[in-house]
């Protein structure tokens, strides 16, 4: 290990353009070493530069398989979290910028989902009835709480596949932090909305009725994400009153009043798939994060296809590209004098019930 670690602050003055050739010969130098994982809510200057680009499910894949020593990983937190934890115990997952995060993935704690749950157990036991499921935007320590009591994590892509192997094993489901998610997915699979309640965690017993509790299929987590929420019924009306042969795609964190208006509905690689097949002269009304959607619109154009994003003003989410290239060339430039920055290191007994459940999902979605 070199003594002398470069600090952030030389980097932070150069503009976008002057970091490219750096972490062009940082990743030549590190070369086999070193792999960059790129979502693809990542801003076009460091998305360029990943070796794999994906979804949540993909990169999660990717992060399992790769044999490199340093594991970059342009997105957030959570992400940095499992590719530490599926990854083996000589790799090193990094996090270009710390603040990286996801609000919707913070607004299930590990407190409040145990209080949840022993609320629950106070009705039945809940480790019998009730099967915890995190989606993959969540802390470490709420897979692990899914590890312990025999829950799984899902991603946007494999949800259905996790609710069906849940319910193949117990009655019923506690879905956080995502109540969005959890609720198209049941209700793509005939669950009604009746059967699936919202557990307020501000609330005591999540302000629902023992009767209420006992009648749920799906028992889904108060969270959101507030990207996803910027998108309405209205905006699709919209677009259909003005292109009526157009389609319409949405992320499955989009509300069920959006999901229920749209064509089809799927994770970001799902997305990107189904606009890439569609035939030329396609028209497309996406609801999602607004840097993949600019890419679409800009890869569709070269296709002779038409690309619109849902809303009619953009509200980023600020921490999921925080990303930039400034502290993408510090990490490397650093890894290339043998210094380990911004490392993400999952405790080693979080790790190991995380990884329970995180391989439960890579097995039943394989
Ligand atoms: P995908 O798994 O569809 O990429 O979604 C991840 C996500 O929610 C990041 O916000
Ligand atoms: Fe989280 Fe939503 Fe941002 Fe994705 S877009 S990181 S779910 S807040």
């Amino acid at each position: 290990m070199s003594t002398h670690i470069l600090p952030i602050e030389q980097y932070l003055s150069l503009d976008d353009n002057q970091c490219k050739p750096g972490i062009i010969a940082a990743k030549q130098a590190l070369g086999n070493q070193l792999i960059i994982l790129g979502h693809h809510y990542q801003r076009e200057t460091v998305f360029k530069h990943a070796d794999y680009t994906g979804d949540s499910l993909k990169l999660s894949r990717q992060a399992s398989q790769s044999g490199a020593k340093y594991i970059v990983f342009c997105g957030v937190h959570f992400m940095a979290e499992v590719a530490d934890i599926l990854s083996g115990s000589e790799q090193i997952a990094i996090l270009p910028d710390l603040e990286a995060g996801c609000p919707m993935a913070d607004m299930a704690n590990l407190k409040n989902v145990e209080q949840a749950w022993q609320d629950l157990s106070a009705i039945k036991p809940a480790d019998e009835y009730i099967t915890p499921v995190t989606y993959i935007n969540s802390s470490a320590e709420l897979k692990a709480f899914c590890g312990r009591h025999g829950g799984i994590v899902c991603t946007s892509s494999n949800a259905q596949q996790v609710l069906e192997w849940c319910f193949s094993q117990r009655k019923q489901v506690l879905f956080f932090p995502d109540q969005h998610l959890g609720r198209n997915t049941g209700y793509r699979m005939n669950i009604p909305l009746e059967q699936m309640v919202v557990w307020d965690f501000d609330k005591q017993h999540g302000g629902l009725a023992e009767k209420e509790i006992n009648a749920a299929k799906i028992i889904l987590w108060d969270g959101f994400c507030s990207v996803h929420q910027q998108f309405h019924p209205e905006h699709i009306d919209q677009f259909r009153a003005n292109y009526p042969d157009g389609q319409v795609i949405s992320h499955p964190e989009c509300s069920f009043e959006v999901c229920q208006k749209s064509d089809e509905i799927g994770s970001t690689e799902y997305i990107i798939q189904a606009i890439k097949n569609s035939p030329t002269g396609s028209r497309w009304l996406v609801g999602t994060e607004i840097n993949l959607v600019e890419r679409l619109i800009n890869e569709s154009k070269l296709e002779g296809k038409f690309v619109h994003y849902m809303a009619s003003v953009v509200c980023n989410c600020s921490t999921m590209y925080r990303i930039d290239p400034q502290h993408l060339l510090w990490v490397l430039e650093n890894l290339a004098n043998n210094n380990v920055v911004n490392q993400i290191e999952v405790s080693p007994q979080i790790k190991t019930q995380a990884r329970l459940s995180l391989e439960r999902m890579l097995e039943v979605s394989a």
